[in-house]
């Protein structure tokens, strides 16, 4: 019976462990994936701001925004956070209709306005 509960409390910690170990991941993950320059190429980011991003580049940085919205980041106000996220989900959405229309976009994927209140 003791060894059951052990098990139990072993098994719950591992899970929640390994829950928000992923959780973390979410937003560093998109940051690299569609934020940070590869070598040689524009990140996909700078592609979007420069007009040319196509519509599967742009379907994607929605999904990503919108998963980045349910986290929390590990600094920073929750309302500023939700506000910039907010910002570039609705940026995101103008340039599914227009690619082109780029100008809210650059200013919601600013890197230092965000990073300076939320990045740990
Ligand atoms: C809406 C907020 C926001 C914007 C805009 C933003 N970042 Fe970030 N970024 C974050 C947060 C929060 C982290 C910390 C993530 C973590 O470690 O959990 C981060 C982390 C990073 C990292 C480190 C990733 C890693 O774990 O190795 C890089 C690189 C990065 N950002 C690049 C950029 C660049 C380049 C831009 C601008 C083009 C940018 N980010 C714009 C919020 C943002």
């Amino acid at each position: 019976m003791k060894q059951r509960i052990l098990i139990t409390t072993f098994a719950i910690v591992f899970l929640a462990g390994a829950a928000s170990a992923r959780a973390d991941g979410v937003i560093s993950d998109i940051m690299k994936k569609y934020h940070k320059a590869p070598q040689g190429e524009d990140p996909v980011c700078k592609q979007v701001s420069n007009g040319e991003g196509t519509s599967d580049q742009i379907a994607e940085l929605l999904k990503s925004y919108e998963a980045m919205a349910k986290e929390k980041p590990e600094k920073g106000q929750p309302s500023s956070w939700e506000e910039k996220c907010a910002a570039l989900i609705a940026a995101v959405k103008k340039l599914q209709k227009d690619p082109k229309d780029v100008s809210d976009y650059k200013k919601a994927v600013n890197c230092k306005a965000c990073h300076d209140p939320h990045k740990g």
